[in-house]
């Protein structure tokens, strides 16, 4: 028997996991214990609601996983702040020494976290996986699928924004990436910022108050905020937004373009021009997915596909994807293969 203890922590809803032999025997989020929503933490209780329940110690377990590699992680900070220096300044300072002191010596603290649970936790047992690859393997392995791609739509792992990935059994490769800083969950959650939500929590409003609006923005945000081609690859033209250096999601352009300050969610109600909004980036992250989906489909022709990550949340656009599938089987024919590419080739 082999167990697996999997751990997501110190970004947003940390997390753990338990494998055995290929099977999931318990997963659970941290904030169901501390009742802090969206609890970062390093999550203790779960591990150990985890191991009790399985009459388990750390010991018995034979590999503890961490979700993603904090070095590539701090690379990518680093050569972003380097590439829009000085601007970058200010969140340059305040993010580096938190992560000089606690993520880049993650390592050090998930050991020493592990060793508060049992003293002697062999610290050999510990391991990284690439973010976009956990959440590929978070959706292909529990799917009923022996072979499907994985399309992995999120923020930011530690590069790779939007990724394609091949599962085939138990292997499972990426085949396909587009990177930092063009991003359509970051789109959505430029968005979520600029109508006065909180960003990595509240997109699913920015969902729900789509269908009271209509799209009337799209066009102006692809022809000035995203630059997206045939096959569903894009590029986020950086002049609207303030995420690669700076402590806010938009700038004052991006408020320019669309005629409106951003929404004070203690001051302002939600009027028309917000539900518009919220209906018009919808409409442009469905239309992203339907492309990337179709692409995929007539490049790699496998029936099967996944969604994992934060934006495959987006219950509203995974919807469209099945209708497009209705109207594929019912003779929707589909278009020829792209060209104009972005996506990066492995
Ligand atoms: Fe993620």
């Amino acid at each position: 028997m082999k167990y697996i203890l999997g751990i997501s922590a110190l970004y947003h809803d940390s997390a753990a996991s338990l494998i055995r032999d290929g099977k999931i025997l318990s997963a659970v989020q941290e904030e169901r214990f501390t009742r802090i929503k969206h609890d970062s933490s390093f999550p203790t209780n779960s591990i150990k609601y985890i191991l009790s329940s399985n009459h388990l110690t750390l010991n018995q377990i034979d590999k503890v996983v961490f979700y993603d590699k904090p070095f590539l992680k701090f690379e990518r900070l680093l050569e972003t702040y380097l590439s829009i220096v000085p601007s970058g300044f200010s969140s340059f300072r305040i993010a580096m020494p938190v992560w000089l002191r606690e993520k880049l010596f993650l390592k050090n603290l998930i050991i020493r976290e592990l060793k508060n649970i049992e003293k002697n936790f062999d610290k050999n047992k510990l391991l990284f996986s690439e973010h976009h690859f956990s959440h590929a393997a978070s959706a292909f392995y529990p799917s009923p699928f022996e072979r499907a791609c994985i399309l992995t739509l999120d923020g930011v792992g530690e590069w790779a924004t939007t990724t394609i990935a091949i599962g085939n059994k138990n292997h499972l490769k990426i085949v396909e990436e587009i990177y930092f800083p063009h991003s359509i969950g970051l789109l959505y959650s430029a968005f979520t910022y600029y109508l006065g939500f909180r960003v990595n929590s509240g997109e699913y409003k920015v969902m729900g108050l789509a269908p009271y609006g209509t799209p009337k923005y799209k066009d102006v945000i692809l022809e000035n905020i995203i630059d997206l081609k045939k096959d569903g690859s894009f590029k986020l033209n950086q002049k609207y937004f303030n995420y690669m250096g700076g402590l806010t999601m938009t700038n004052q352009k991006f408020a320019d373009l669309f005629d409106h300050p951003i929404r004070k969610p203690d001051l302002d109600k939600l009027t028309q021009f917000h539900m518009d909004m919220a209906a018009s980036v919808q409409s442009v992250i469905e239309e992203i997915i339907l492309r990337i989906v179709k692409y995929i489909r007539n490049k790699y022709r496998i029936n099967n596909l996944c969604l994992a990550g934060g934006v495959a949340l987006n219950c509203v656009a995974n919807t469209k994807i099945l209708i497009e599938k209705v109207l594929i089987i019912y003779g929707y024919s589909l278009p020829p293969v792209m060209q104009e590419a972005h996506w990066d080739q492995h």
